[in-house]
């Protein structure tokens, strides 16, 4: 049986990670004889210039018919003065909402050739799952938009979760700790938002059918200190779309580069793969970007989609061996070293797959 990807490349360095990924998937479908095709889609900036939208119905029903969907990334300086639903990160928006993609999964985990590179120390060791719910919160709460009132203008937008939307993600969250340390650190500011009063209430109430996981309460600002504090004490996060997009980049932080981190984000029919970095126009079209988290989404769609854990499992060891063997990616390069391109890295784990990782 085949799977079909689609591909959206979208915009900045968007289609060169996504290259790098796309030839990783077939190294691994000739290793692991997985029969594997390709169809892409327009999305973001890219679709706007072709279609005027940033989510074409194409694009959409290319999704709904795939395996699973592989995306790089979405934005840039050029379509900055859209108003907000005509932008592009709208179209990734209005992918995650039209497919229901309420977990979003953010590993972060630190390779330890580049331990030395993080900003935090003895940072060896450290495995969190940020689970943010994709769906819900200030991100599609209505009311939202720029009103006059009394006039002057307001900026409006609502943070909202029903109920049921925080009980599937928590029950999902609880899961998947399952599988792990048994630990799940909900993360609210339950001390000043109703949404959050709720949320902690759900979390709570779900939680009594895991009493073998341990679960802690953190208010949102305490958690982005402990995250550099205590970041080895954290095993899986869970929180809201807001907090969950700002500690998810914060906990990129840790692991020497966002370039590093990768994401599935998961709904009861399908799931998307991206990188958690965003579209870097600065570096676009240089050939310098790390492919890394693109490479390492494609190993959780083989983990998730394809339910193939050995060739997940082989896609991160390549990526280790590739640094190991000294390639880096400026982003990442340690000092006195000698950074390397795109492509360069993107052989060295090509080469670290064929190898056996
Ligand atoms: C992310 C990104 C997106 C988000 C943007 C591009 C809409 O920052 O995936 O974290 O805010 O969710
Ligand atoms: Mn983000």
């Amino acid at each position: 049986m085949g799977f079909k990807v689609a591909i959206l490349e979208g915009d900045g360095i968007g289609p060169e990670v996504v290259n790098c990924a796309r030839k990783v998937l077939e190294a691994i479908s000739k290793i692991f004889n997985i029969e594997l095709s390709f169809e892409y889609g327009l999305i973001g900036g890219a679709a706007i210039d072709k279609f005027s939208k940033p989510l074409p119905e194409e694009t959409l029903s290319l999704c709904k018919e795939s395996s699973a969907i592989l995306l790089g990334a979405v934005g840039g300086p050029k379509w900055d003065s859209l108003p907000t639903n005509m932008r592009p990160e709208a179209g990734l928006l209005a992918l995650r909402k039209e497919l229901d993609l309420y977990a979003n999964l953010r590993p972060v985990k630190v390779f330890s050739e580049l331990s030395d590179s993080s900003p935090i120390k003895n940072i060896d060791g450290v495995d969190i799952l940020i689970i943010r719910e994709l769906t819900g919160d200030a991100y599609f709460g209505e009311p939202r938009g720029i009103f006059e009132k009394d006039g002057e203008l307001f900026g409006v937008n609502t943070m909202q979760y029903s109920q049921s939307q925080i009980k599937r993600v928590a029950k999902f969250a609880f899961e998947v700790a399952k599988s792990r340390k048994k630990k799940l650190t909900s993360v609210d500011k339950a001390n000043v938002l109703e949404v959050s009063a709720l949320w902690r209430k759900v979390v709570s109430e779900v939680a009594k059918d895991y009493p073998e996981i341990e679960l802690e309460h953190l208010y949102v600002d305490n958690c982005a200190i402990q995250l550099i504090k205590r970041p080895k004490s954290f095993d899986v996060l869970l929180t809201g779309n807001i907090f969950g997009d700002i500690l998810s980049d914060e906990a990129g932080a840790l692991s020497a580069s966002l370039g590093m981190l990768p994401s599935a984000s998961i709904g009861s029919s399908y799931a998307l793969y991206e990188p958690i970095h965003g579209s870097a126009p600065d570096i676009a079209g240089k050939g310098v970007a790390n492919p890394i988290a693109t490479v390492l989404s494609v190993g959780m769609m083989l983990e998730y989609s394809f339910k193939n854990k050995k060739a997940a499992k082989l896609v991160e060891e390549a990526v280790s061996k590739a640094l190991k063997a000294g390639v880096f990616t400026p982003d990442i390069c340690p000092e006195g070293k000698k950074p390397s391109t795109t492509d360069e890295m993107c052989n060295a784990i090509i080469k670290a797959l064929e190898e056996g990782g």
